[in-house]
């Protein structure tokens, strides 16, 4: 059985970049759900309840499941995976990225505030509901709805929630406000352990 995890901050600690509400209801509400909904799509497939959500995910298309099941999971599972991380790669004030991810991030894009402007760009593209992600390679990509990277098998290093849920109550539908306030609650030291990179600003 999956569980939700505990935030490792309260819910006023990103404030104001996303308000106590949001995460309040983000997190008790929206992620809870997709958890419970997980666990209820699981009881009818033992054999998968002593995976790993990562396991899961990149198995399902392997999987000999009826494509009712897989999209259940595929909706659900990512969204469990998507937003646990999303949780982990934030931190009240956030952090700066160490000397050597900012390295990287400068060799792959020219500078810090160009690699910002395409993320933001990449996630203001996404069309109603979904996420937008940097992978291991430094690339930027977007999902629809919960599809998690780990479906093609690559685990993200750093996602971006671009669901309404995520922004609503604080910014209506200003998505750039949102995009632009969440770089100061990104915890970058998180960033470079997904990248097995020194976290030493
Ligand atoms: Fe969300």
């Amino acid at each position: 059985m999956f569980t939700l995890p505990e935030l490792d901050y309260d819910y006023s600690a990103l404030s104001p970049a996303i308000s106590a509400d949001i995460m309040q209801l983000h997190h008790d509400k929206h992620h809870q759900t997709y958890v419970d909904k997980l666990n209820a799509v699981l009881q009818g497939s033992p054999d998968l309840q002593n995976k790993t959500i990562e396991e899961i995910l990149t198995e399902l298309d392997s999987l000999s499941l009826s494509e009712e099941t897989r999209t259940a999971i595929r909706n659900n599972g990512g969204g469990h995976y998507n937003h646990s991380l999303f949780w982990k790669i934030m931190k009240p004030g956030g952090s700066q990225p160490s000397t050597e991810l900012l390295g990287k991030i400068n060799e792959a894009y020219g500078d810090f505030d160009t690699f910002k402007k395409n993320f933001a760009q990449a996630a203001l593209g996404v069309f109603g509901s979904g996420w937008v992600w940097l992978l291991p390679d430094l690339t930027i990509t977007t999902t629809a709805n919960q599809d998690s990277p780990l479906l093609d098998g690559i685990t993200p290093v750093l996602g971006l929630d671009v669901w309404e849920h995520a922004y609503y109550l604080d910014y209506k539908n200003v998505r750039p406000d949102y995009i632009a306030a969440w770089w100061g609650v990104v915890d970058w030291d998180e960033v470079s352990k997904h990248l097995n990179i020194g976290s030493t600003v």
